[in-house]
């Protein structure tokens, strides 16, 4: 045992081996750590690239897309790299117009109502889109042996900003369609997953390793339409990329009441947010679940010292050397200071993994 472990640690991996070791729930030296939205406005050097761009022209050029999500690699020494790119891009190829505001996405027209519904169609990529060179152009920059992660939302959370035009926190108007003419809703969420399969390979095509696939608000949904509403697409989309040799990291913000559901998802790693505790869930779904997070993003504006003790509380929970993606609870947040996300980053590298 002791002669395993040391040799384990002798060891250098790469970033590439740590991270598909960690998903593989294998031997490594330490748990990999990236951060959801590591790319953005509280970095600076992300800033200086923004001045000369609108977000969606960064998300259509390769050569701003591919420096941007470098960035955090470079700077922070996260272990993978996630395209730079929007869950909302998709419903763009769909019937759909997004845009980014300094409040945040607009999607018109808002599809409130049957007819406006009727003309969103399956998303059609017949040029490559955008993300494909991206990711081809980061890994030209990036050499083999650091990840690639690609990603895309889920059905769910993607109806929702396709009927909601602007999120409400109420949800009202997607769930308005959900309890009004829940058949309509299957029918836009089995558009939105045949959209989201064929989104995701053309990432993986590209050089993706892993992608992640994110049901930001399912977690929204009651245990029982979570079942009828969520699950069945996350399924669907997990089994079509695992099955061709891809994994899959299934978030869901808010999920203490689905997380039975997410493991019957079939996801490679479950990601999950700060509100359930790593050790209560590995108790409950079993040492053989691959788990990611999950540190409250707000925790990253106290001091570093509360950084380093809140980040190795979550270490400590997690109780493993492997099958643990450190990452937060939820993205980044602006104006969140770079020391933190430093003191974060050094923590996870620097813990005392000895004893495991
Ligand atoms: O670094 C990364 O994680 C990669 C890029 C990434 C972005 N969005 C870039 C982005 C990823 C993985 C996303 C996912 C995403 N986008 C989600 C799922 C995760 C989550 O946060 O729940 C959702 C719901 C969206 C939709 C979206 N895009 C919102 C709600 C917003 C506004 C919120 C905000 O932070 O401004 C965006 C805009 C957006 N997407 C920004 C970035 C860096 C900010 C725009 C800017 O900096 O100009």
């Amino acid at each position: 045992m002791i002669a395993t472990k040391a040799k384990r640690s002798e060891k250098t991996l790469t970033c590439k081996q740590r991270f598909l070791g960690a998903i593989e729930n294998s031997p490594i030296d330490r748990p990999p750590v990236w951060l959801m939205r590591q790319a953005g406005r509280y970095l600076p050097a992300y800033q200086e690239v923004k001045k000369n761009f609108t977000f969606l022209e960064m998300c259509r050029r390769a050569d701003a897309a591919a420096e941007v999500s470098i960035q955090p690699f470079d700077i922070l020494g996260v272990d993978a790299i996630i395209v730079f790119n929007d869950i909302l891009i998709p419903l763009e190829h769909m019937g759909q117009k997004v845009d980014f505001t300094e409040k945040g996405p607009v999607v018109a027209p808002a599809a409130r109502n049957a007819e406006i519904l009727a003309g969103i169609h399956r998303g059609r990529f017949d040029e490559t889109p955008a993300v494909f060179d991206s990711i081809a152009e980061i890994r030209r920059r990036i050499g083999g042996d650091v990840p690639i992660l690609g990603f895309a939302g889920c059905p769910f959370t993607l109806s929702a900003y396709m009927v909601e035009g602007v999120v409400s926190k109420s949800l009202r108007y997607i769930k308005e369609l959900l309890y009004a003419n829940p058949r309509l809703l299957e029918k836009t969420l089995d558009l939105l997953t045949e959209t989201v399969i064929d989104y995701l390979r053309i990432q993986i095509k590209a050089g993706a390793d892993a992608v992640q696939i994110f049901d930001t608000w399912a977690g929204e949904l009651s245990r029982s339409d979570y079942r009828r509403f969520a699950l069945p697409y996350q399924r669907r989309i997990i089994e079509a990329i695992q099955s061709e040799g891809t994994p899959v990291i299934l978030y869901v913000k808010g999920s203490s009441h689905v997380i039975d559901e997410m493991k019957a998802s079939g996801a490679s790693v479950l990601s999950v947010d700060w509100r359930i505790n790593l050790r209560d869930i590995s108790n409950r779904l079993g040492e053989g679940t691959v788990l990611q997070g999950n540190l409250d993003p707000t925790v990253l504006y106290a001091p570093p010292e509360t950084v380093r003790r809140m980040t190795q509380k979550i270490l400590d929970d997690a109780g493993r050397r492997t099958g643990h993606i450190f990452n937060l609870g939820h993205g980044v947040l602006p104006e969140t200071p770079v020391e933190s996300v430093q003191a974060l980053i050094e923590t996870v590298k620097h813990y005392d993994y000895s004893s495991r």
